[in-house]
């Protein structure tokens, strides 16, 4: 990127924090730098943004599941007032015709669903037709008034009607790793044991809801340029997209998303308003926006049934003698996608005798999608509460039956952990939630009508680094602008971010500035994987350093240097100054420096690299130990959860606020794992009935009780030079496990599918 690029743009508006902040240290709890323009309404996201003679696009969908398109009947539609157009298959504009050239950076292996491309219809909801208006309001009344004739095809959906004729996954996808060959010999070593259980488990479709809908706004220029404002987790990853569709080139294509409402995964992939929004502007040479309807949500990507069975074997003892856990899940006809469920059984515990497979079946839907820890959030479900069953088959507390069989080494492939403080985890979780006065029979404490429960379960997620670039400016007025196209999902990037670079170059945090967002900053990864920090961070880091160490040449070189006889090792960048350590206070303002070097700017780039070749001897993963209470009313069977403690390591926590909302949030969606969430499908229609949020159940604040979550002190500099691993998908895992396991222990009574609904629980 030239340096032009990595001065602010004003568009983005990025956000600073407020004048007074002064200097801030990685390791506390520093307030989001963009709290105040998000609660003020300051901050904007995809749909917010305007254009002049602005259209608005509205989708109709496939009411059928497979088959053809016979034909359209547009003319109602296009005799209502306002109405511009109504894009389908037939009228769009050209489109690539080739796979490889739709393919998203994040696809799995298959051919992806193109959107208004043919007549095929291959999952139900399914967008065909685009209705174009000078508002929103002409074009969603007009979008009802178009008429689609279809040709169905009988369609097959529900994982377990067709759990006969499973797969193994096919091709790579980012992420992905599949389960390794099997260790020892698990069938047997379960036959012979004494203390055994063999369960199945199941659990629904979830989708995600975040706050805000997808949502595309294409602004075009007069010259054709094209600059969208997307709802995505990765602003290059859509303009790569939109580029290679549409076959325009890099320069014709700017993508941004300085705003993101959640996505949870979501936004990993691009979602179909972007190239339907993209044909209208192209088509029409307008400024389009397609915003997506709560509805229309539940039409792409889910997170996938799955079914699972685990078998698991223990001597008398409570020694782990056998490890079996294997998993189906569904995917579409069209794409495999794939995510780890079933590896981290292998990864827990130590055993000699581990067997582990993962197999999909494919079916007439929408591909499905990563959702908060893919994989592990029900792959680790089922093996914690299997744990939990065979900790009463062995008459062993539940949490001593863990520390009995906890790995030192990775029982797979006998590599060490990059850092392991799950120990820590238990213990301090323990402590801090009591567990040491839970009473080890079930149904043994009543209060009321109520049945109370404690329950525990491990969590793990893999603590990942990819690669990223940033620079870094320094200005003459001692402002720093730090940039790559990162995402704030809402994870507090920003806050994140700036903090590094603050701390690094001793800046008060109010002159530091991280832009972000924007497809034309310095490459960075997709928001995804809890890997933000670990890689951006370090790259913004890099980059800090560099600028420290040109910095600190230009200091000596000035005539009557103090830094003399000094070497980089001796200064220290601290409140705005570069100092010798020793002499703690001389030194010079940055400001002075830049004024007497006669340098109005001074810019640095580093390009963060993982060093795979370290790395790879080290398994890297981030741990945690969930603990809650649940109380079970004994006539409705309806659960609440009044108590969780989760115990985290994940390596340095850079802002122990934004970790903290991070796992609370993910304990949250755990809760409503749990308990609420499961979207229904109509086998018939091969359609989800309960696609909105007054029948598809989320958490709410009454459903949420005390959650407490602490870190325990870890510092991994194989996975980043920062000492941080990451934080977000960790706080998910293991929670509905550890509830599930405090239903069984309050009730008696096993659940063994999510959500746990008062007609399992009864
Ligand atoms: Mo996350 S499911 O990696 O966005």
């Amino acid at each position: 990127m030239s340096s032009a690029t990595t001065a602010l743009i004003p568009e983005l508006r990025t956000p600073v924090a407020d004048a007074g902040t002064g200097y801030v240290k990685t390791g506390t709890a520093v307030p989001r730098v963009d709290g105040r323009d998000k609660v003020t309404g300051a901050a904007r996201y995809a749909a917010e943004i305007s254009a002049d003679d602005l259209l608005h696009g509205v989708v109709v969908n496939s009411t059928v599941t497979r088959g053809r398109i016979v034909s359209f009947d547009t003319s109602a539609a296009m005799a209502q007032p306002g109405v511009v157009d109504v894009i389908t298959y037939l009228n769009r504009p050209k489109m690539r015709s080739y796979d490889l050239f739709y393919k998203d950076m994040t696809a799995p292996a298959g051919a992806p669903f193109r959107p208004l491309y043919d007549e095929q219809i291959v999952s139900n909801g399914q967008p065909v037709a685009l209705v174009v208006a000078g508002t929103f309001e002409a074009a969603r009344h007009a979008a009802a008034l178009v008429k689609v004739r279809y040709e169905i095809t009988p369609h097959e959906t529900g994982l377990l009607n067709y759990l006969s004729r499973p797969h193994k996954p096919q091709g790579l996808k980012a992420g992905f790793t599949p389960p390794p060959d099997e260790k020892g010999n698990a069938a047997r070593a379960w036959q012979d044991a004494d203390c055994k259980i063999d369960a199945q488990y199941f659990s629904g479709v979830e989708h995600h809801n975040p706050m805000e809908l997808f949502a595309s706004t294409v602004i075009r220029a007069a010259d054709g340029h094209l600059t969208i404002y997307d709802k995505t987790q990765s602003s290059q990853n859509s303009r790569w997209y939109v580029s290679r569709v549409f076959g325009l080139s890099k320069a014709e294509v700017t993508v941004r998303n300085p705003y993101v409402g959640g996505a949870f995964g979501a936004g990993l992939r691009p979602q179909y308003q972007l190239p339907l929004a993209v044909m209208a502007a192209i088509k029409l040479r307008r400024s389009v926006r397609v915003v997506m309807t709560r509805q229309q949500m539940f039409t792409f990507g889910h997170r996938p049934e799955t079914w699972q069975r685990v078998k698991l074997a223990a001597s008398r003892d409570g020694v782990l003698r056998s490890i079996a856990h294997e998993a189906v899940a569904e995917t579409s006809r069209f794409e495999d996608y794939v995510e780890v469920v079933v590896n981290w059984s292998g990864q827990l515990y130590a055993c000699e005798h581990i067997r582990l497979a993962y197999q999909l079946v494919d079916l007439d839907q929408f591909t499905p999608m990563d959702m908060r820890a893919p994989g592990a959030a029900h792959g680790v479900h089922a093996l914690e509460v299997a744990m939990d069953e065979l900790s009463y088959e062995v008459g062993m507390d539940p949490l001593a039956f863990r520390l009995k069989n906890y790995a030192e080494i990775n029982p797979v492939d006998g590599l060490p952990y990059s850092t392991k403080e799950l120990r820590a985890c238990y213990a301090q979780g323990a402590e801090r939630f009591g567990w040491s006065r839970r009473p080890l029979a079930p149904r043994s404490r009543r209060e009321g009508t109520e049945w109370v429960g404690w329950g525990m379960a491990t969590g793990i997620w893999d603590a990942m680094q990819m690669f990223a670039r940033a620079s870094a400016v320094l200005h003459a007025d001692g402002r720093l602008v730090v940039s790559s196209a990162a995402t704030d999902i809402g994870t507090g990037t920003y806050t994140v971010m700036a903090t590094i670079a603050a701390e690094e170059l001793g800046l008060p945090l109010e002159h530091v500035a991280f832009q972000l967002g924007d497809s034309t900053l310095p490459v960075a990864p997709v928001e995804g994987g809890s890997s933000h920090v670990a890689t951006v961070g370090s790259a913004v880091q890099g980059a800090c350093e560099k600028l420290k160490k040109n910095l600190f040449k230009l200091a000596r070189q000035l005539p009557d240097t103090p830094f003399d006889n000094a070497r980089f090792a001796d200064v220290e960048f601290a409140e705005g100054r570069i100092r010798l350590r020793r002499e703690h206070g001389t030194g010079m303002a940055l400001v002075e420096l830049l004024k007497a070097a006669e340098v109005t700017r001074i810019e640095e780039k580093y390009l963060l690299l993982p060093n795979m070749l370290k790395q790879r001897k080290y398994t890297r993963a981030v741990h945690s130990a969930v603990f809650c209470e649940v109380r079970v009313d004994e006539e409705f069977g309806t659960v609440r959860v009044t108590r969780v403690v989760s115990a985290v390591a994940a390596g340095r926590i850079i802002n122990t606020r934004t970790a903290a909302s991070q796992v609370s949030g993910a304990v949250v969606w755990g809760i409503s794992q749990a308990l609420h969430e499961e979207t229904h499908m109509d086998h018939a229609l091969g359609r989800f009935m309960n696609h909105n949020l007054s029948e598809y159940h989320v958490a709410v604040n009454a459903d949420i009780h005390d959650i407490d979550v602490l870190f325990v002190q870890e510092d991994d500099r194989i996975v980043s030079r920062l000492g941080a691993k990451g934080v977000g998908e960790i706080g998910i895992v293991g929670v509905a496990a550890a509830i599930s396991n405090a239903i069984y222990h309050a009730t008696g009574k096993r659940v063994r599918s999510t959500p746990m609904t008062p007609d399992k629980v009864m």
